[in-house]
């Protein structure tokens, strides 16, 4: 153990030293910090929207390469971050000298190991059981569900039979969508716009307490078991929620397992879920076998990721394209063209819709949902950096070195992507456009990147082709203005990142 620790401090200080000679930040406590990543961000704590915020400056601070550090004087760990999607591929490709490091790894972990919170040794195992969900009749799946859940949601929220109305809290209804979506095609759990169907546990369903659950991850990970047990109600209702969320999955488990998960063939249920534990029973007596508590943690896992990415990059799209008139026209032209005005899209579409497609790829790379990867060096190495004379400088990097690849500096590289502040979907259409790297890179790449695009692509095709969006102005407010306070203040940064609560005005195309 102090062997350990000594080997933690001597890695610290050689990184320190690394880190000094490559211009950057400095503040009290690095991001790498409890105090550093919970304290709001302000000009003396990075805080989480450090990134965000700094987007047009940070690199100003390195005139030499793309890639700046960050430095706490009292405490947190030394980051390097870089803008360039050249290191994001040496960090995330094949054969790197980086990996996931435990304590972050355990912030998406409130149920242990998963395909997701796992170092390359133990992956390997996730990875066999819960690729082999993602198939092409999941994304038919999703792409029929997308349609069913729209029109759920208009008919609920009164929406259909209006000619004009005002959506008050757009990311709050791309969530509840994206949930309903992945419990459906993921789980087979059918949720109603209306009402929390379904088993309840301690009072709460798997929306009350996935909800609860998934808002408070960081916390979950962060604080000592013996603090739930005082009388704290927010604390006591945030473990009565975790507790009971294990029951449902625990439940959910044994009730798959009971129908017969050996049965599944052509034509059965082919959820995510139900492919996931037959993959699991075909592994039965080998290293891959998960226990039920590592399918519990993927399946949270699944939910998680099929929820908070994907709605809050579409609510950024939906801004951006009441923000943007003209290529919310194009889009729609091409909805038109293709879908007409009335009939239902059906998935054969979804590959002749690219702008619509190129729409919410673009509001990715402006508003990235996952804002960014952390990796730790696991042996001494170098990394290859772009200079801003077209060569590379060569970076040594130790063992234990953490490395922040800015998901935010590449989507606004204008190197990458030119006229990078500009939001333009048909940069998509080019072949030679740099691919997104929001969905990562190589082994570990996301599993869901299909799964999320079907989603958004239905989603936007069904609104646009029914409604003309438009910006909820004030009162002699422009539509300028209202993107730079809404780009100033109305962003968050919590398990992802991306807009908190705004209102878009929706108005229908043709009479009803
Ligand atoms: C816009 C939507 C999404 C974005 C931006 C996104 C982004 C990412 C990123 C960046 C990673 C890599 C994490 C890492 O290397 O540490 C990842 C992994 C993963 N994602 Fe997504 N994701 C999205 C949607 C989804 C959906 C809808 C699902 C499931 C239905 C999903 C399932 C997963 C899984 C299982 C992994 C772990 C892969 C592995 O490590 O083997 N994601 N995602």
């Amino acid at each position: 153990m102090l062997v350990l620790i000594i080997e933690r401090i001597l890695a610290y200080q050689r990184s320190v030293a690394i880190v000094r000679e490559i211009p950057g930040e400095r503040y009290p406590f690095s991001s790498m910090s409890i105090p550093g990543a919970m304290l709001p961000s302000s000009c003396w704590n990075p805080g989480r929207l450090v990134r965000w915020n700094k987007r047009r400056t940070l690199y100003d601070k390195n005139p030499n390469a793309e890639i700046v550090s960050e430095l706490g004087y009292i405490g947190g760990y030394p980051v390097l971050i870089s803008k360039s999607p050249e290191v994001a591929k040496q960090l995330l490709g094949f054969k790197t000298d980086f990996d996931k490091e435990e304590m972050i790894m355990n912030t998406l972990a409130p149920f242990g190991p998963n395909v997701f919170a796992t170092n390359f040794h133990d992956w390997p195992r996730h990875r066999r059981v819960v690729q082999p969900g993602f198939t092409t009749s999941l994304y038919h799946a999703v792409w029929t569900e997308t349609v069913n859940t729209y029109y759920d949601c208009m008919t609920t929220e009164k929406w259909e039979k209006e000619k004009s109305f005002i959506m008050p809290d757009v990311p709050a209804i791309t969530s509840k969508l994206a949930l309903f979506l992945i419990a459906k095609c993921g789980f087979g759990i059918h949720l109603a716009w209306n009402e929390q169907v379904g088993h309840k546990v301690n009072g709460m369903s798997l929306p009350d307490c996935f909800n609860t659950t998934s808002t408070a991850v960081v916390l979950l990970a962060m604080l000592p078991q013996w603090l739930f047990g005082l009388p704290l109600t927010s604390l006591r209702r945030l473990n009565t929620a975790r507790q009971s969320l294990e029951v449902i999955l625990q439940d959910l488990i044994y009730k798959r397992r009971t129908e017969g998960v050996e049965n599944i063939d052509e034509n059965a249920n082919k959820d995510i879920f139900s492919l996931l534990l037959k993959a699991n029973d075909d592994e039965k007596g080998s290293r891959a076998y998960l226990t039920d508590r590592e399918l519990v943690s993927n399946v949270f896992l699944l939910l998680l990721a099929g929820y908070e990415t994907t709605s809050r990059s579409l609510a950024a799209t939906l801004a951006l394209l009441a923000c943007h008139p003209e290529e919310q026209e194009k889009a729609y032209q091409q909805i038109k063209s293709v879908v007409g005005s009335v009939r239902d899209p059906p998935y054969e579409d979804y590959e002749r819709l690219p702008l619509v497609q190129g729409c919410f790829l673009e509001g990715l790379r402006m508003f990235p949902s996952a804002p960014g990867m952390i990796r730790i060096a696991v042996r001494d190495t170098i990394l290859s950096v772009p200079t801003y004379d077209g060569k590379t400088r060569t970076v040594p990097i130790k063992a234990g070195q953490f490395i922040w690849s800015d998901w935010i500096g590449i989507g606004y590289n204008e190197r990458v992507y030119s006229s990078a502040y500009t939001f333009l979907p048909a940069r998509w259409l080019d072949p030679e456009t740099e691919p997104l790297i929001n969905f990562s890179y190589g082994p570990r790449v996301c599993l869901g990147k299909k799964f999320a695009i079907t989603e958004a692509v239905g989603v936007l095709t069904l609104l646009l082709r029914d409604y003309r969006i438009e910006l909820a102005l004030k009162q002699g407010q422009t539509s300028k203005q209202w993107r730079e306070k809404w780009e100033r203040e109305g962003q968050e940064s919590k398990i992802g990142f991306g807009p908190k609560r705004f209102p878009l005005k929706f108005t229908r195309r043709a009479a009803i």
